[in-house]
């Protein structure tokens, strides 16, 4: 939890800000190992890409592979320090340009010019290679290829092998530096496991370290050591080259800031090393593995949590500080969860049990939470009841054919548990997946909710069907509600058969109804359910604007309940007594404030809660979609900090 390194042995190869790196690597209680991978190589010293240009002009090319949109850049960038940019651009268009992918072909619409041939997905060699068989002869033609990192001697053999001149034309603006025995030692301490971890500032420093590597034959024991160290990466591009070259990256900030960066792998760095060294005990290759390949037990992968802070808050034990943990963790503010979304709908994710795990593991990677939450939708449950589901673009659910009508809901299925499985799936596979010490917490929609969507066919303002159809026809809301928690019941014990931990029961609208419809129309039914669950196993109870309802919430029997920000978290548990856990209650939107209103906020949250045992810190809602992940971030350390610090002097003065 505190971000320190605690004595790690940490290589970076940070060049130009080496002495930041170092500093940096000491300040979060590391040892460092700083191997300056590059130089920077003044424009005028690279001459191929003059040779280059020179042989253009002379109408010496006939084509040019443009690999990488930098690259292509770089070039001219570097041409343009000696010859004229418009004469190069009219050159250009006299050869036939291949763009690898749309890197480069952005590159070009910035020249203004256009690629006659635009390589496909995945833009590997073997595509550049077919896209030209299909398309152009190349023997005796002379090939330029811009390249960017190190050589690809396959794909230039594989045009030589065609017939082609080929001339690779290196654009580095950084070289290796003059001296490399900083590297070849990094590379040495990498591979006889004398660092435990390993920080790359650049995508430059990959290619230079694998080169280095190459160059003194030690690539092999390289890969091997990079297995079980934790790697860290500053941003999406150094992940994407390390991932090229086939090494899984740990850790990567969400902002590419260097102190950033240090100070949150500092971190996450012990939990990350075991984590990695266990799996790679275990026989995983740690070299390419995803979160789900993550098995904590071999022999016993059943196990459950273990030691959880979030476990004992709810069964109200003493904790040393106060576990967090947000609805709606998992969802559009993470840039991961937006990029798998780019690739499949929202209920394809739901039903692929290995990506709804991953997008489980992802929000508790990322925000370091005491708790994960299983990803899926309190809606899911009505396809098996036979009812059509839709989640549109930017409008949220709909429900095909709400059931307005008493007569309509004969037409509800008997409710078959397995109908859901992927959902159970996923809860095994994140189970195994999380640390022991993170709890993981499975979820329905209560039934009041559930069929507050069933009725309205989506969101809504003031619930008029679903409180039209309670008045109208009470006997009718009394059999909807039995069917609702017979299916809720059944589908919550599966998830805490399959590995779930405690489960959460959604009540988000109830706080429309007056307290008497809340004790006639749903009381009956959360009591039933909440009874039903599991024994032991901890079941929080949420609903927003619950204020008027919080002694009848009570009164359904479950160990924590969530509370919404409209009302204050001391008053409120004051009223419910303090034989019951509570959950919450920072407004989302706080999130979108400035980091010291959000610390003084949750501070102030903190001090209600008083450091009394029972108290699981969470928002009154979901996380906003707009949320910068840096602010979350803020929120979850301040909690953990203050309330750690606020325990301990508690403890002293008693
Ligand atoms: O991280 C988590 O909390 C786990 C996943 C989770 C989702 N929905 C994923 C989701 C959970 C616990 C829910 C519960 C849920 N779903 C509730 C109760 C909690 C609440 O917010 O009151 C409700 C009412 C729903 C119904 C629902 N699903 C709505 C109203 C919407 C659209 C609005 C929105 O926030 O997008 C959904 C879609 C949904 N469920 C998304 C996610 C991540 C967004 C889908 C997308 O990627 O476009």
């Amino acid at each position: 939890m505190k971000a320190s390194f605690d004595g790690m042995r940490v290589v970076a190869f940070e060049s130009r800000r080496a002495k930041e790196i170092e500093r940096l690597i000491a300040y979060y209680g590391g040892i460092p190992q700083v191997a300056p991978s590059m130089r920077e190589v003044p424009l005028s010293e690279t001459t191929q890409a003059f040779e280059f240009a020179e042989e253009l002009f002379n109408g010496k090319i006939d084509v040019v592979i443009l690999l990488t949109g930098v690259g292509t850049r770089t070039l001219i960038e570097i041409v343009t320090t000696k010859y004229s940019r418009d004469k190069f651009i009219e050159s250009l268009k006299n050869t036939t340009i291949v763009a690898r992918g749309p890197k480069p072909v952005s590159a070009l619409r910035e020249l203004g010019l256009k690629p006659d041939i635009i390589v496909p997905e995945p833009n590997t060699w073997r595509e550049i290679l077919s896209s030209l068989d299909s398309t152009l002869p190349l023997n005796n033609k002379t090939v330029v290829v811009q390249e960017y990192g190190v050589s690809n001697t396959q794909l230039l053999d594989g045009l030589r092998e065609r017939g082609a001149t080929v001339k690779p034309v290196a654009v580095y603006r950084w070289a290796l530096p003059e001296d490399i025995k900083p590297l070849v030692d990094a590379i040495h301490s990498i591979s006889s496991g004398k660092v435990e971890v390993a920080l790359f500032t650049s995508s430059q420093q990959v290619y230079h370290l694998i080169e280095v590597a190459r160059q003194k034959e030690l690539e092999k024991p390289l890969r091997e050591g990079l297995k079980r160290v934790v790697i860290g990466s500053i941003g999406p591009t150094t992940t994407e080259t390390l991932k090229n070259f086939g090494f899984t990256v740990d850790y990567e900030p969400n902002s590419p800031k260097m102190g950033n960066f240090v100070r949150e792998i500092a971190r996450r760095a012990h939990y990350l090393l075991t984590r990695k060294q266990i799996a790679y005990s275990n026989g995983v290759d740690t070299g390419q593995w995803k979160r789900i390949d993550m098995i904590w037990y071999k022999d016993a992968p059943e196990k459950k949590v273990n030691n959880s802070v979030f476990i004992k808050a709810c069964n109200r034990e003493p904790t040393d500080y106060t576990p967090i943990w947000l609805m709606r963790q998992a969802g559009r503010f993470l840039r991961e969860y937006r990029e798998l979304r780019a690739r499949v709908s929202f209920l394809e994710l739901c039903k692929t049990p290995e990506l709804a795990a991953e997008v489980t593991l992802m929000a508790v990677d990322r925000l370091g939470v005491d708790a994960a939450i299983i990803f899926a939708d309190i809606l899911l449950i009505l396809e098996p009841l036979g009812v059509e589901l839709e989640f549109s673009k930017g409008e949220g659910p709909r429900i095909k054919k709400p059931l307005r009508s008493t007569k309509a809901l004969d037409t509800l299925r008997e409710f078959n548990p397995d109908e859901l499985d992927f959902v159970y799936k996923a809860v095994e596979i994140s189970r195994r997946a999380l640390a022991p010490e993170i709890a993981l917490i499975g979820f329905a929609g209560a039934p009041f909710t559930v069929a507050s969507y069933l009725i309205e066919g989506g969101s809504s303002r003031n619930y008029e069907n679903t409180k039209g159809l309670m008045y109208r026809d009470p006997e009718a809301w009394h059999v909807l509600m039995d069917k609702l928690t017979h299916a809720t019941l059944l589908y919550l014990n599966r998830q805490i058969d399959s590995g779930a931990d405690a489960v959460q029961i959604f009540d988000s609208w109830v706080g429309c109804l007056s307290p008497e419809d809340y004790r006639d129309f749903v009381l009956p039914y959360m009591k039933k359910l909440i009874q039903g669950i599991r024994p032991g196993v901890p079941v929080i109870h949420f609903g927003t604007g619950t204020a008027s309802l919080l002694d009848l919430m009570k009164e359904a029997g479950s160990s924590v309940i969530g509370l919404d920000w409209r009302i204050e978290l001391d008053k409120a548990w004051k009223r419910l007594g303090y034989d019951v856990a509570i959950q919450g209650n920072l407004d989302p939107a706080v999130l979108l404030a400035p980091p010291s209103e959000i610390k003084r906020r949750a501070i102030r949250i903190l001090d209600k809660a008083a450091g009394r045992e029972g108290h699981i810190f969470n928002l009154g809602h979901g996380v906003l979609p707009g949320t910068p992940v840096d602010n979350v971030l803020t929120l979850v350390d301040t909690v953990h900090e203050y309330s750690s610090m606020r325990k301990k002097t508690n403890d002293q003065s008693l």
